[in-house]
């Protein structure tokens, strides 16, 4: 890998203008639930996926963040294509990778790579640094025998380790230095897009911010695309220009850094905003006022009618459970699902969403009324949104 001449320069007009690198599209994935003795039925679905759709720039991240069994893991899963969707697209590079079979997904293995939570679980203990590394090279055919040594070095360079531990064994190495093994794994083949699924989390705090460093650092070089799962808003603060929060299979709110962090319009947002620790809060520019999360995330098998977040949200009124909210465009780059939608201690009385989807406040269907089509669930962000408060559609201009 050299990255004088691999790097691109990322921040170009044209490459901002560009058509992304990955574009989701209504993703969906439904695990079957089967019953139990001789004849094993499907039972019910599993949603941990539910209609979700975002996009990703080269040389750009977008972070995917909530609470554990939200669909975040296998959303990453869907895209590196571990699994098969059961509906939607997943359009790598313009093509739709979602249907593929595996002789056809082969080239793309080493465009989409994973850096998974745990690096002692994902690396074989049995296997040195130099295989773990070196075997995709070998299994691509990406350079010839002789040079694979020489290519892992490199790559254990890079990401900060001494070349001169090929030949050491991954319980040798420190929690640390183990994600760093996992990072030059998924680097040997110099993959486009990136999905690190919680890459930190089972790193020590002190170890966190190197690696973080490190991830950025190799984005910068080799322009690649991220999607950097974290259940923490503050981990993806520094990382992520741009960041989804996902609610038990759907993206609830889903905007530029600073609209979610100083904006945010949703309650399981603001939740998570409320909930981050004394510590970090201040990282992510402080707030008095909090909204407490209280309870589990439902079962994904037999979710909440209406707004999947209702059972937890203070706010949740009748249409919360008749009429699910849509994910609407409210600001240029910014979007939200919710019937109340408000920054926080400023949501509204009435329902903002009811005039739009031709509901009364209990979500009772209003016969003379025709329901905007299109408020803005595509993966990308439109000219024109919706401003909640002025209750009117506005455009980019401000007109
Ligand atoms: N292979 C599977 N079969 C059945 N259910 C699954 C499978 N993988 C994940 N799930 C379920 O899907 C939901 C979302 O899981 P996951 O994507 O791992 O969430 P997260 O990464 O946000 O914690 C969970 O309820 C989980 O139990
Ligand atoms: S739609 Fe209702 S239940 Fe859902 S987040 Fe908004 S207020 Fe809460
Ligand atoms: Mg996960």
């Amino acid at each position: 890998m050299t990255p004088a001449t691999d790097a691109v320069q990322a921040d170009t007009p044209e490459a901002a203008s560009s058509a992304p690198l990955l574009e989701v599209r209504d993703l969906q994935m439904y695990f079957p639930v089967k019953s139990s003795g001789l004849i094993r039925r499907t039972v019910g679905h599993v949603q941990a996926v539910d209609g979700v759709s975002f996009q990703v720039r080269a040389g750009d991240s977008l972070g995917l963040v909530g609470e554990s069994g939200c669909g975040k893991s296998t959303t990453g899963r869907l895209i590196t294509r571990l699994e098969k969707p059961t509906a939607g697209q997943i359009n790598f590079e313009g093509r739709d990778i979602a249907n593929l079979g595996a002789r056809q997904l082969k080239p793309l293995r080493r465009e989409i790579q994973m850096i998974f939570q745990d690096p002692y679980g994902s690396l074989n203990p049995r296997h040195t640094v130099g295989t773990i590394v070196g075997t995709p090279l070998a299994i691509h055919d990406v350079v010839p025998k002789k040079q694979i040594l020489a290519r892992v070095q490199e790559l254990l360079e890079i990401v900060g380790l001494n070349p001169e531990h090929y030949n050491r064994y991954p319980h040798e190495f420190s929690g640390g230095q183990r994600q760093r093994i996992g990072i030059a794994r998924a680097l040997t083949l110099q993959p486009k897009l990136l999905v690190a699924d919680e890459p930190v989390s089972a790193l020590d705090v002190s170890i966190q911010a190197q690696v973080i460093n490190l991830l950025q650092d190799i984005q910068r070089e080799f322009n690649i695309g991220y999607l950097f799962v974290a259940h923490d808003l503050a981990v993806v603060r520094h990382f992520c220009p741009e960041i989804a929060v996902m609610y038990l299979g759907k993206i609830v709110e889903i905007g530029e850094r600073d609209r979610i962090y100083n904006h945010a319009n949703h309650p399981y947002t603001q939740a998570l905003l409320s909930a981050v620790p004394d510590v970090k809060q201040a990282a992510i520019g402080g707030r008095r006022e909090r909204i407490q999360l209280t309870g589990d995330v439902p079962s994904p098998i037999n979710p909440p009618s209406g707004c999947r977040f209702r059972t937890r949200c203070p706010l949740a009124q009748d249409i919360c459970a008749a009429v699910e909210p849509p994910l609407i465009q409210i600001g240029r780059k910014h979007k939200v699902a919710c019937h109340f939608a408000g920054e926080l201690g400023q949501h509204p009385a009435e329902p903002v969403t009811a005039p739009l989807l031709g509901v009364d406040r209990h979500g009772e269907r209003l016969s003379d009324a025709s329901p905007d089509a299109d408020l803005g669930s595509g993966s990308g962000y439109g000219d024109t949104w919706y401003d909640f408060p002025g209750r009117r559609m506005v455009r980019g201009d401000g007109a």
